[in-house]
């Protein structure tokens, strides 16, 4: 098959379900391609791209075939331990008594596969809520692929969907049957219902399929094969989707920082959860999160020389009479990190336009203040403006050309636009500047494991945590959302313990 077929049934793929096929897998792509051909006898490549093109009852059917072949549909009961407990111990109670009055919950399993996520969210349900059958709860869980689907409503599960399950728990929810399979309780049974949904294709909210005003939604583990052009695009239609205040939790790195304008990330030491808020601030990246714009810290090694520490900031120095040079100098020295301070400040009051206009008359008299450069470049590319960021990166890379930052950010602007190519080796270059710059290790680690490079996305994320080893734990990472380094190594150390990519 020639090339450019192939990457015309790529971006067809891409278009139609979100899924990303990676350069190392289009061998297996093109195989599967052409064996859908030969099941339905078609010989030409071009006539089988013009039924996947139709709208047709028989692209339908063509679609559904094919996207049960290109999805993993990996699952299993009470997947990944520091998640459950969080929604366990914290979300699932604080939800039911925001909905005490109401006696109501709504939660949604998106691309939930053969069923295991929404009948343990099930499961957990009646653990912590005891008059669970006096209350309205709609439990839905929704995939692409119908034999998944399936499979979830029939309750019958092999023992590799218990793999992580205690062994008490599996006795309490299921019945064993014959060639070790486990019937699920009917009660549990009876709390989910299951149905089909494109995520990228649909609608949603959507009032007549159900499908709104969730207080809790979860999708786990279906942005891995996504874009992140795709993934915003996802992302914004389910958290319009949510309640105001409902909460919304994806796997550990498929998505960072803060992902849509009306998500707040609420980091919690299991896991970060997102919670959708009254108020929409100023767009950020989406990208990969790591790059939230609003970073909470001043960037440190650049900053050290200009902004004081907080011991000196609690005693200022002693007053200088401004007429010597050599008192100017030291004058002009406090007065820029009196300027730099003011403007961490509201940065970190959430006031990121009042902290960029600063920070734009910090640049007109000190052309050469990296930090005030670097946070006006992430503001510009969270409000959209990727041409005059880059342009204020470039001016970082003369000003400072060892600086990892500028590549950092290039980085994502590139992984917005879908280069995912530039954005590695970008990525790569502040490595090379940077050997440990964690926020670089991270993000080429989530790329690595979209892309199926499972193996290298852990060592990246054990170099990040070798490097978080060496920074205070109470320290904010730069540019980094606002995570603190103990709790984002905390992350980390869940996410390397229980395998995920
Ligand atoms: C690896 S499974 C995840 C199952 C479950 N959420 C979990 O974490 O255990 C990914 C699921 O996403 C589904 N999926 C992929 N692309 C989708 C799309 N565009 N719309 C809906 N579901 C999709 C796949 O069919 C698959 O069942």
């Amino acid at each position: 098959m020639q090339g450019d077929l192939i990457t015309d049934f790529t971006r067809a793929v891409r278009q139609k379900t979100g899924l990303v096929i990676p350069e190392d897998d289009l061998a297996r792509f093109q195989k599967i391609i052409v064996d859908r051909m030969r099941i339905r006898r078609i010989d030409i490549g071009e006539i089988y791209l013009q039924l996947l093109l139709g709208q047709s009852d028989a692209s339908k059917a063509e679609w559904k075939a094919l996207s049960l072949l290109l999805t993993t549909g990996e699952s299993y009961f009470f997947r990944d331990a520091g998640q459950m407990s969080l929604l366990r111990h914290k979300i699932l109670p604080e939800l039911i008594r925001k909905r005490e009055a109401e006696k109501r919950l709504r939660i949604w399993s998106a691309g939930c596969s053969t069923g295991e996520e929404p009948y343990t969210l099930a499961m957990l349900l009646t653990l912590i809520l005891p008059d669970w059958r006096s209350w309205s709860i709609h439990l839905v869980g929704t995939d692409l692929n119908e034999s998944a689907l399936d499979k979830a409503r029939a309750g019958l599960y092999g023992e590799w969907s218990f793999r992580k399950v205690d062994p008490e728990l599996r006795k309490q929810f299921f019945t064993p049957l014959p060639d070790q399979v486990w019937r699920i309780d009917p009660q549990i049974h009876g709390l989910a219902t299951f149905a089909h949904l494109n995520l990228i294709e649909d609608r949603y909210p959507n009032v007549t399929q159900n499908l709104y005003d969730f207080d809790l939604i979860i999708c786990r583990n279906v942005f891995i094969y996504f874009d992140a052009p795709t993934i915003a695009g996802v992302v914004e239609k389910l958290t319009e989707s949510l309640c105001r205040g409902g909460y919304f939790m994806s796997g550990h790195a498929e998505i960072h920082g803060r992902p849509s304008a009306e998500l707040a990330s609420r980091s919690h030491p299991e896991s970060i959860i997102y919670q959708r808020v009254e108020k929409a601030p100023a767009r950020t990246l989406h990208a990969s999160a790591e790059y939230s714009v609003t970073p909470r810290a001043p960037a440190p090694r650049q900053t050290q020389s200009v902004a004081p520490a907080r011991s000196a900031r609690r005693s200022p120095p002693p007053p200088v009479a401004p007429t010597s040079p050599a008192n100017r100098a030291v004058s002009s020295r406090v007065n820029l990190s009196e300027q730099w301070n003011q403007i961490i400040q509201l940065r970190h009051k959430g006031e990121s336009e009042k902290a960029a206009s600063l920070a734009v008359k910090l640049v007109a008299s000190h052309p050469e203040h990296t930090p005030a450069l670097m946070l006006l470049a992430w503001h510009n590319a969270n409000q959209g403006r990727q041409s005059e960021s880059e342009s204020l990166c470039q001016q970082v890379i003369k000003t400072a050309p060892l600086s990892p930052e500028p590549h950092y950010l290039l980085a994502h602007i590139a992984l917005e636009q879908g280069e995912e190519g530039l954005a590695k080796s970008l990525l790569n270059k502040a490595l090379y500047l940077s050997p440990k710059h964690a926020p670089s290790c991270l993000c080429l680690a989530d790329i690595m494991a979209r892309q199926g490079d499972a193996h290298r996305a852990r060592h990246m994320r054990e170099i990040a945590l070798e490097s978080l080893a060496q920074m205070a734990p109470e320290s904010r990472l730069e540019f980094y959302d606002d995570w603190r380094v103990e709790e984002l190594a905390q992350h980390l150390r869940a996410q390397l313990a229980d395998g995920a990519q």
